[in-house]
C-alpha cells in the first residue's frame, strides 16, 4: 500500500520558517510500537493532548456541544508519518483532561475524499452539528489543486452532519458542496483550495477557504450560503502580496495560505492563516457592506514550532486557540518512535493595547499545579548581580513563572544538568550544563526579547514588569512572554529518562519580583491520554 507522509524541511535562516511539503513513501517496514513502550517514552507529553500512537497534525472543528468540549484532529491511523488523513476525536469537560473516542471521519473509498479528509470546521446549523471539510482524491495535474512536487490531489469542500449527542457518528453528503475553485480564476494558477472555515452573520453563513494564485500570493476566498450546502462565491476576503522567493510547494513560498480562521474579537475582527511554516494574525475591521477585511495590526502567532491553529469559543464565550505542535526531529526518528505531533495547550485570545493580540494560557491549567517552590533570596543576595537557579524540575513536567523588572540585562535559561552538581547555585557547575532554551532581555532594547536566536516583540508599559511563563512537558516547551509573544520549542534527548531541568537566571536579583515553579499533575495515568 502506498501512503503519503508529511515532511518538514529545513528552516530558512531569515524567517526561521518551518517549511512543509506533502511527500510520499511506502508503508512497508513500519513495525507497530507497543502501547506499553509508548506509555513509557519520556519524550511523550503528560499534560498535552495527543493520540495514543501514530501521526497527528491540525486541530479540526473544535466545538463545545452538550456540555462537552470535542476536539477533532488530522490523524493517520496507519503510521507515525503524514498520510491517509482521518479526523480523530477526543472529548473533555475542561479542555485539559481528555478521553479518546473512535475516529470520527474516515475517507470513503471511491468518494470525493477517498484519499483524505483534510482540515475543516464544526458548526451548528438549525440545531445540527455539521462538519465542513476538504476532501481530496488523486487526480492528474491538470485536474489537481495540490501540485506540490510530491502529490497531485483534487480538493473539494465536503459536508457531514451528526445526530449523535456524543458526536461519534457522522453522515456524509456523498457529493461535494463546492466542487472546485471559482471559475473566474485560471485553474492552472490556483495554488490550493482547502480548509473551509464558515461563520454565521445574521441569517447568512459566510465561509473562508484557503487558496492563492501562483506568482501573485496567498488569498482567502469568501463564500456565502443560507443552508451550508448551496454556496455562492463572492470575492477574496483578503489577498497577499507577490512572493519574493519561489518553491515547488506554494505553501513554502507564501503563494498558498492554509487553515484560515476569521472571527470577531472585541469590536474588531481577527484573521489567522498559516503559510511558509508560520502562523500569521491580523486584527482589523470587517466591512460588512463590502464584505472586505481591512487589517490594522499584524504579527506571528508563535515564533517557534506551531502551525495550522484553529479557534473556538468556550462555554463562557472566550476565544480559545488550539494549534498543532509538530516534530522537529528527522522523519526516520519520529516514525520509529511510533508517535508524531501533539496539540498545544489551550490559549485564550483577547485584544490588548492598540488592538494587538494577547495570548494567555487558559486559567484552568492552574488546577494541574502541585509542589510549588518559590525562589527565596537571602538578604545578602538581594540586589547583587549574580546567577541564581531554581530547584530542578522532575520528569520534564512543570511550569515556571518569572516576573522581572529589568534594570540590567537579564537572561533566563532552561538548563539540563549534564553533570550532576551538589550545589545547583554554583555558577561554575551550571556552565557545564546544556541549554534547552535561552531568553535574553535588555532594558536598552525594551521592545524585543531574544529567545534562542529569534527576536520577539514585547510592548511593556512604563514601569510594568516582564512576565515569562513556561510550560515544560516531555519534549515540549511553550513560552508565553508577557502574554503577547509565544514561542513553542521541541527538545529531544536519548534514553528512557527525562532530564532534570533548572531555570537559571542572570541579572540583578532585586529586579526579580517572582520566580515560582510547579510540578504539573499528569492528565492520565500513563502517557496515552485515554
Ligand atoms: C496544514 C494542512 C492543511 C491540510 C492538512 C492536511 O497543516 O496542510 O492545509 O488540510 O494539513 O493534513
Amino acid at each position: 500500500m502506498k501512503i503519503d507522509r508529511r515532511k518538514f524541511l529545513s528552516r530558512t535562516a531569515k524567517a526561521a520558517a518551518l517549511v512543509t511539503t506533502f511527500g510520499s513513501r511506502l508503508a512497508q517496514g513500519f513495525a507497530l510500537v507497543p502501547l506499553s513502550e509508548l506509555a513509557k517514552d519520556p519524550r511523550r507529553p503528560q499534560f498535552h493532548l495527543l493520540p495514543a500512537r501514530n501521526w497527528m497534525n491540525d486541530p479540526n472543528g473544535p466545538i463545545f456541544w452538550k456540555g462537552k468540549y470535542h476536539m477533532f484532529f488530522q490523524y493517520n491511523p496507519n503510521a507515525a508519518v503524514w498520510g491517509d488523513m482521518h479526523w480523530d476525536h477526543a472529548v473533555s469537560t475542561d479542555m485539559i483532561h481528555w478521553k479518546h473516542l473512535p475516529v470520527a471521519l474516515a475517507p470513503t473509498p471511491g468518494g470525493p475524499d477517498t484519499d483524505g479528509c483534510f482540515s475543516g470546521t464544526a458548526v451548528v446549523h438549525n440545531g445540527t452539528p455539521t462538519f465542513i471539510y476538504t476532501g481530496v482524491s488523486k487526480a492528474p495535474p491538470e485536474a489537481s489543486t495540490i501540485r506540490d512536487g510530491n502529490n497531485n490531489f483534487k480538493e473539494v469542500q465536503m459536508y457531514a452532519t451528526s445526530t449523535d449527542p456524543e458526536l461519534r457518528t457522522w453522515t456524509k453528503r456523498s457529493t461535494p458542496i463546492i466542487a472546485g475553485p471559482p471559475k473566474e480564476f485560471e485553474f492552472s494558477s490556483i495554488t490550493g483550495f482547502r480548509d473551509p472555515a464558515p461563520w454565521k452573520q445574521g441569517d447568512t453563513w459566510y465561509m473562508a477557504v484557503g487558496s492563492g494564485i501562483a506568482k501573485k500570493g496567498g488569498m482567502i476566498l469568501l463564500y456565502k450560503s443560507a443552508d451550508l450546502q448551496e454556496w455562492e462565491y463572492l470575492h477574496p476576503l483578503i489577498s497577499g502580496t507577490v512572493p519574493t522567493g519561489t518553491a515547488v510547494n506554494p505553501v513554502d513560498s507564501g503563494e498558498m495560505w492554509e487553515c484560515p480562521d476569521f472571527f470577531p474579537l472585541g469590536n474588531k475582527h481577527v484573521l489567522i492563516y498559516s503559510t511558509q511554516g508560520k502562523v500569521f494574525w491580523q486584527v482589523g475591521d470587517f466591512d460588512l457592506k463590502e464584505l472586505l477585511f481591512h487589517p490594522q495590526q499584524t504579527g506571528w502567532l508563535d515564533y517557534g514550532t506551531f502551525y495550522a491553529p484553529k479557534t473556538q469559543t468556550d462555554k463562557s464565550g472566550a476565544r480559545i486557540l488550539w494549534g498543532w505542535i509538530p516534530e522537529t526531529r528527522p522523519t526516520a526518528e519520529y516514525s520509529a518512535s511510533g508517535w508524531a505531533g501533539l496539540m498545544g495547550l489551550p490559549r485564550i485570545l483577547t485584544l490588548g493595547a492598540e488592538n494587538r493580540l494577547r495570548i494567555t494560557p487558559a486559567p484552568g491549567l492552574q488546577k494541574l499545579r502541585q509542589g510549588e517552590t518559590k525562589l527565596q533570596l537571602a538578604p545578602a543576595e538581594a540586589g547583587s548581580k549574580i546567577m541564581v537557579s531554581s530547584p530542578s524540575l522532575k520528569n520534564a513536567c512543570g511550569e515556571i513563572l518569572c516576573t522581572v523588572l529589568p534594570t540590567e540585562p537579564f537572561s533566563l535559561d532552561l538548563l539540563n544538568p549534564v553533570e550532576k552538581s551538589e550545589d545547583k547555585t554554583d555558577a561554575k557547575a551550571l556552565e557545564t550544563q546544556a541549554s534547552l532554551l535561552s531568553i535574553r532581555y535588555s532594558h536598552a532594547n525594551p521592545g524585543e526579547l531574544i529567545v534562542d536566536r529569534q527576536k520577539m516583540p514585547i510592548h511593556l508599559a512604563a514601569g510594568a514588569p516582564l512576565e515569562l511563563h513556561l510550560y515544560i512537558d516531555g519534549s515540549i516547551i511553550e513560552l508565553f512572554a508577557n502574554n503577547e509573544s509565544t514561542y513553542t520549542k521541541r527538545f529531544y534527548y536519548p534514553g528512557g529518562t527525562a532530564p532534570e531541568i533548572v531555570a537559571s537566571i542572570t541579572g540583578k536579583t532585586s529586579d526579580i519580583s517572582r520566580l515560582t515553579q510547579w510540578q504539573i499533575t499528569p492528565i492520565s495515568k500513563d502517557r496515552l491520554t485515554t
